[in-house]
């Protein structure tokens, strides 16, 4: 940055300009070219599926008539929502979210990725009571779009997960107790199936820090965009309640519908209201597009039905199918390699240990080859100390074709292959 750019821009615009994650991978999705060669495992787009997707534009077309849509394109919303969708939502998601749920307690965000860059704001940095609180991730790596939403710099704070083994070339990282310390800190947050490793958090942990964070009234935000109620992408796990203390965020992205931006927030009636404040002046208002498809879905109760016949079998074949892909190519190439235990969601998280090039350079060498990965380098904000799989490990998506994962591995494994610093 030139001396005039550090006059002209702020601290937290200097920040966004060196932040190359969350830029780069949404900046990979919108470059794509729609060449034949190009092989798209980066992104966090969902898959097409045609059957959701029949559905989404009934619904869709049935909004394009009047009287409907002179109020969709013609109207704002209240900032998150107009009470009688937010009344819905109450009455619609209380039996999955095991509460019962007002109005007070459902806002409505463009996006998910909106809400937590309110949520995080409001929850750190300098506080109305001279305080400074952090934001600690209890597991990382986590979520790469929660890096730089805060205003004030040094906000994240992380220890390192045990890296427990499951069984050949496969590990899982669970929850570092000892290590866990609430000390400076205003706000917890994980997501559930976690982006990008597939886990999920047992329910014993997350009450076990809970027991913790009670005591201090620290709020816990739990990112459900690929959780329950909705894709559901959570295997055999069970499912997330709402319960006081926890501010639970729920997405239309995963299901199919990103185009949309449609983010739902569950929380206490404070926060709700203060959410409200910050989308009044951040957004106005809460689109109206997501509202409206959401209205039928609700009211018809298609997304349970959805989540189970579609997307969990659609999402849960694709996982097996890249595993047997990688793992052949992989095996068959000599590659070193351990994959997180997919859980969850859709991503395969799989670290190289013998690598001799970071994960960085190797997105370049594959980008290169218009293969699109994404480095595991960015999921770890707030972590200080050296964990050799922050350098490592890469992050793939299995919501592509047969043919293009085939073609992915066959290029990953060729590329690895050429720059491990032992065979095996
Ligand atoms: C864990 C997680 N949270 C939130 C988001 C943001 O999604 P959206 O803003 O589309 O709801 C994403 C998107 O990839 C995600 O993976």
């Amino acid at each position: 940055m030139t001396e005039t750019m550090d006059q002209i821009y702020s601290s937290w615009a200097h920040r966004l300009r060196q932040n190359q994650g969350i830029r780069s991978l949404m900046e990979d999705l919108g470059q794509v070219t729609g060449h034949p060669d190009e092989i798209l495992l980066g992104g966090g787009n969902p898959a097409h599926i045609p059957e959701a997707e029949a559905i989404f534009r009934d619904i869709f077309l049935s909004l394009a008539k009047e009287p409907s849509l002179t109020s969709l394109l013609g109207d704002y919303q209240a900032p998150i929502g107009n009470d009688h969708f937010r009344e819905l939502a109450a009455e619609s998601l209380s039996p999955y979210l095991g509460a019962n749920l007002k109005k007070e307690n459902i806002a409505f965000l463009n996006g998910s990725q909106n809400a937590y860059s309110f949520l995080l704001n409001l929850h750190s940095g300098p506080m109305a009571d001279g305080s400074f609180q952090k934001i600690l991730l209890p597991i990382v790596p986590e979520y790469i779009g929660y890096a730089d939403q805060t205003i004030t710099n040094d906000v994240f704070i992380a220890t390192p997960p045990n890296v427990v083994p499951t069984g050949k070339h496969r590990f899982r990282y669970e929850l570092n107790k000892e290590a866990f310390d609430l000390d400076g800190v205003g706000v917890l947050a994980i997501s559930r199936p976690t982006n990008p490793t597939g886990n999920i958090l047992s329910l014993s942990d997350l009450e076990w820090m809970e027991e913790r964070t009670r005591k201090q009234n620290i709020p816990f935000l739990i990112d459900l965009a690929y959780g329950n109620p909705f894709p559901n992408l959570i295997g055999n796990e069970a499912p997330i309640h709402y319960e006081k203390g926890r501010t639970l965020s729920l997405s239309f992205s995963k299901i199919g519908l990103p185009g949309v931006r449609l983010g739902i927030v569950v929380s206490d009636e404070e926060t709700i209201e203060t959410l409200s404040s910050f989308a009044a002046v951040g957004n106005l208002a809460v689109g109206n597009l997501g509202l409206y498809m959401m209205e039928i879905l609700f009211q018809k109760k298609v997304l349970p039905e959805l989540s189970k016949h579609i997307l969990r079998p659609f999402y849960e074949s694709k996982r097996d199918l890249a595993l047997g892909v990688f793992t052949t190519t992989f095996e068959k190439m000599g590659v070193d390699y351990e994959i997180h235990d997919p859980m969850g969601g859709f991503f395969l998280w799989v670290r190289f240990p013998s690598l001799s090039i970071t994960n960085h350079e190797l997105y370049h060498l594959c980008k290169d080859k218009r293969l699109f990965i994404v480095s595991g380098h960015y999921f770890f904000p707030g972590l200080n100390s050296d964990f050799s799989h922050t350098k490592d490990c890469i992050r793939l998506t299995y919501c592509r074709k047969e043919e293009e994962l085939a073609r992915g591995a066959q290029i990953l494994a060729e590329i690895v292959a050429s720059h491990q610093a032992k065979s095996k």
